[in-house]
This record gives structure tokens, sequence and C-alpha cells, in this order.
């Protein structure tokens, strides 16, 4: 069982966009520049967007960082996308989901220039994805595919069980590993809370991606020997042993899985670090695309 070091490979990743950075500068071109919004205050999604700050200011991208009250109206959340849009030295605007209940995220999306959509959620991008139009790839599933590059993991001809059909992970990556590329041309189940028999599903994956939300759902009864397990959950249980009363385990079941695998991805330092890469790579292309068709 060879465990799939997602700080390790993200840290040889983000060397190669940094060179790619000086680079640039040393060109005279642009340097790249993330706007991140946040609504509110929710702790994870403070964690989340505090990573990819910081993780712009390694790379040498410029970044801002936009923070508001939960309680700003959506109108005004409209006004501050359509600013970023009109804004020539920002590339990619991100938009940290999820919002308060009261503003449309689908509103919000549908608002930010495709150009700049650099989180890869707007129905543009997502449809020149489905089309395999070059386009920006959805954070997540683009660091997937970074790790199984990375690990030369071919999943060729393999079944792949997806457990989630979320559109930021679930949905996409099945439709990225069943095209004709590489990675790709895998045989893609796409499975969900009506699923029937998600145990026999599961168990006769070659690869299975957890993007359900709960915390260790796939146990080891639900895996076949030598599977690869690509964990993409993130979720807080109680633990009175930590300090801090808490700590972060995956949607997968990783002591009891981890022995009946040939790769697994662990949680935390797994697919998370891998998705602040791939939100650096859109980045940086956006910063290197000619911009003003959707103006
Ligand atoms: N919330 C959970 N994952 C993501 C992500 O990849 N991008 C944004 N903007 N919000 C998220």
């Amino acid at each position: 069982m060879q465990i799939l070091d997602g700080t390790a490979t993200s840290a040889q990743i983000k060397e190669q966009i940094k060179k790619e950075v000086i680079d640039l500068k040393a060109s005279g071109s642009k340097t790249p520049h993330l706007a991140a919004i946040l609504v509110g205050n929710n702790p994870a999604s403070e964690a989340y967007v505090g990573s990819k700050v910081k993780t712009c200011n390694e790379l040498g991208f410029d970044s801002t960082l936009l923070r508001l009250d939960a309680d700003i109206s959506e109108k005004y959340l409209l006004d501050q996308v359509r600013r970023l849009n009109e804004d020539d030295s920002v590339d990619g605007i991100l938009v940290q989901l999820p919002l308060p209940g009261h503003i449309s995220p689908d509103v919000i999306i549908n608002n930010i220039n495709p150009e700049k959509d650099v989180d890869g959620f707007h129905p543009i991008t997502q449809g020149k994805m489905l089309l395999g139009q070059p386009s920006f790839l959805p954070a997540t599933p683009y660091g997937i595919l970074l790790m199984l590059e990375h690990y030369k993991i071919d999943v060729t001809g393999m079944h792949c069980v997806i457990v989630g059909r979320s559109n930021i992970v679930g949905t996409p990556m099945s439709v990225l590993l069943s095209r004709n590329a590489n990675p790709g041309n895998a045989t893609v189940t796409l499975c969900h809370s009506k699923t029937r028999n998600l145990k026999e599903m599961c168990k006769s994956a070659d690869i299975i991606i957890a993007a359900i939300g709960r915390p260790k759902y796939i146990t080891a009864d639900m895996v076949k020997e030598g599977a690869i397990i690509i964990d993409v959950g993130i979720n807080r249980i109680d633990d009175p042993s930590k300090k801090s009363g808490s700590r972060l385990v995956g949607d997968v079941d990783f002591d009891a899985v981890a022995p009946h695998c040939s790769y697994i991805t662990p949680v935390p330092k797994g697919v998370g670090p891998m998705t602040i890469c791939g939100l650096m790579k859109n980045t940086l292309t956006a910063a290197k695309q000619p911009k003003g068709k959707y103006n």
C-alpha cells in the first residue's frame, strides 16, 4: 500500500509554478492575481480561504481577500463580483462556498466572468469541460488528476466508482475520468444517496473516489483488495484525546481500509493540498490568457 502524499506532490507542483511566475515577471508580463471573497465567518471556510491566500503569497502571486459580513445582500455581493470582473489587475475570482442561505450561489457564480472563473464553477466553464474543450477544471477534480499523473497511475479501462454527485466534485470528476484523455478512459459509475447497492458497486471498483461528506462512510467491507482510494472528505469529528477536542477525518475509514489498498490518500494532507494546486494552476493560466471576450 502506498500513501498518495498531497503535501509532497503539491510542493513539487508549486515549485514549478513559482519558477514560471519568476520567468513571467522577468519578461515583464503580469503577475497572476487571485481575488477571494469570503462571506461570513464559517471556520472551515476561513481556514480554506486562508490557505489559498497564503499559497498565493508563497508562489509570488498577488492576492486580494474581500471579507464581507454574513448579512450583506445578494445585490451587494453581485456588485463586488462585477467590480472584480472589470478590474484588469485581477485574473481569477473565487467566491468561497457555502454562502449564507439568503444568497443564491447560482446567481453569484453565473455572474463571474468565465475568463476569471478559476474555481471552474460557471456554466460556460462546466459546459466546455463537458464537451472536452479547453477550460478551467474545477479545482478538486483537477487536483485529483494532477495527483494521478504525479504517481503515474493509469486509470485506462478501470472501473471507477465515484460516491457523491456534487457540482463541485463528483459530477465533474465523472466527466473527466470517462473522457478520452489521459488521465481518463475509465468506466465510471456515479453513486449517490439513492444508489441501492452501494456496497456492491464499491466492491467492484478498481478506484473509488469518496466525495459524500460523511465521516468514515467507506468501510473495509466495501473495498476490493488492491483498489485505489481517493478520499475527498474533510469532516471534523469529536476527539476528546485532542487538545482542540476534535480532529479531521475523511469519507473513508482510513485505518481499516488502507491495508487493503494499492494506493490511498490520507486526510488531511491528501486531496486538500492538491485542490489548492488546481486553483493556483488555473490562476496562472488565467493570467497568461488574453481577456475581453465576455466584457
Ligand atoms: N467550498 C468547498 N470547496 C470549494 C471550492 O473548491 N471553491 C470554493 N469557492 N468554495 C468551496
